[in-house]
């Protein structure tokens, strides 16, 4: 089973008098203002709690302080204040020889320019990190193949990684990672050096061990579509401080600020939404029982257009118990894929719902 992990509070300041630094950014001083004193604020005032077996990702510009708060998690960085706990252990007061042991078992992590070593097979590049460990060899080769294998690369065992592509050489980091057991998956910018559409592979690919697995996962990247992908949630950083942390249909459709709001502008709505975000909840608990087709809380937007054109009405959203949950007229559909503005305004009115003409008559149709 996989463990909870709490960061509280975390600050990070490099350069001079670092305690000084985080008092005054406690009293509201920013980046800027303390770079004049010849101190770097990596992170400010960090605080997130990632559930067992959810993907939590951290998504900010170059700069922004993601590997300084990651490196934090797995005590390769003492912060300047503030806590870390993961599966019962405060990482922040343990001795280095303890943090050392947690490090070796419990958290894994995964970086951008995967080092392989060149004159180890493939094999031996995935048993490295229980190598380390000290698993004797059979074991570590048995559970390394067993990594590879869950990472698309069975039969690759006694290749050298020069024989492989740089997708493949990132399984190799990720199958490393994932032959250890750790609980705690870290991944720091782990698909971004790689061709779109190995990466959008790698994507579907965590996305599916993770079902099984369930780890506990912290992923970060810039890229905005990449969090939306994976992540279950998303804390968006800027200057050292998350400026908001959610969901990515939070993010999408609530988000808190206009930096938020201008970094989703970009985002293909119709691969982040669901049927639950777009629809109109304001149904009375109406039966619907049309026998024609219906969407569930989750469907996937490109699904619902693909209903909603085979259908003469509004589509009927179903929960799982077949109660009617909300409806989706077809204009309702397309004003969430335009700008930001007008995604809010369909929402705000549901009186909007009479101008799909019989826009009712899947729900009382009954
Ligand atoms: N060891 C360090 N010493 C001094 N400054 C650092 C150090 N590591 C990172 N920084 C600074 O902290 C800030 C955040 O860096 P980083 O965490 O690497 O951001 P990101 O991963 O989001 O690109 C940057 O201004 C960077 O220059
Ligand atoms: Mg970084």
């Amino acid at each position: 089973m996989s463990s909870r992990l709490e960061a509280e509070a975390l600050y990070k300041v490099f350069g001079r008098r670092p305690d000084a630094a985080v008092e005054r950014l406690r009293q509201g001083a920013d980046r800027e203002e303390l770079r004049a004193d010849g101190a770097t604020a990596a992170v400010i005032d960090a605080s997130f709690t990632v559930e067992p077996g959810q993907i939590f990702v951290v998504m900010g510009l170059s700069g922004s302080g993601k590997s300084t708060l990651l490196r934090m998690l797995n005590g390769l960085l003492e912060p300047t204040a503030g806590s870390v706990r993961f599966d019962g252990d405060d990482l922040t007061a343990l001795s280095d020889r303890d943090l050392r042991v947690v490090r070796a078992r419990k958290i894994s992590m995964v970086f951008q320019h995967f080092a392989l070593f060149p004159h180890r097979s493939v094999l031996e590049n995935a048993a490295y990190g229980l190598a380390v460990q000290g698993v004797p060899r059979r074991e570590r080769e048995a559970r390394a193949a067993e990594a590879l294998s869950l990472c698309g690369l069975a039969g690759w065992e006694k290749s050298w990684p020069d024989e492989l592509s740089g997708g493949m050489q990132q399984r190799v980091g990720l199958a490393r990672a994932l032959a250890t057991d750790a609980d705690l998956l870290l991944m720091d910018e782990s698909f971004s050096a790689l061709d779109p559409l190995i990466r959008r592979d790698m994507q579907d690919q965590l996305l599916q061990l993770q079902q099984t697995l369930k780890k506990t996962i912290v992923f970060i990247t810039h890229d905005l579509n990449e969090a939306m992908r994976l992540g279950d949630r998303i804390a968006v950083m800027r200057d050292g401080r998350i400026v908001q942390t959610g969901t990515a249909e939070d993010i999408l459709l609530r988000p808190e600020n206009d930096y938020v709001a201008s970094f989703t502008q970009d985002v293909d709505r119709s691969r982040v939404l669901t049927a639950s975000a777009v629809m109109d909840g304001d149904v009375r608990g109406d039966e619907a029982d049309c026998g024609c087709e219906t969407a569930a809380p989750d469907t996937p937007f490109g699904e619902l257009c693909a209903i909603s054109a085979r259908l003469t009405h509004p589509v009927a959203v179903l929960d799982k118990k077949g109660k009617l949950v909300g409806v989706v007229p077809r204009q309702r559909l397309v004003g969430f894929l335009g700008d930001e503005q007008s995604a809010p305004s369909v929402c705000a009115s549901p009186r909007d719902r009479g101008g799909d003409k019989g826009g009712d008559k899947v729900v009382t149709r009954a």
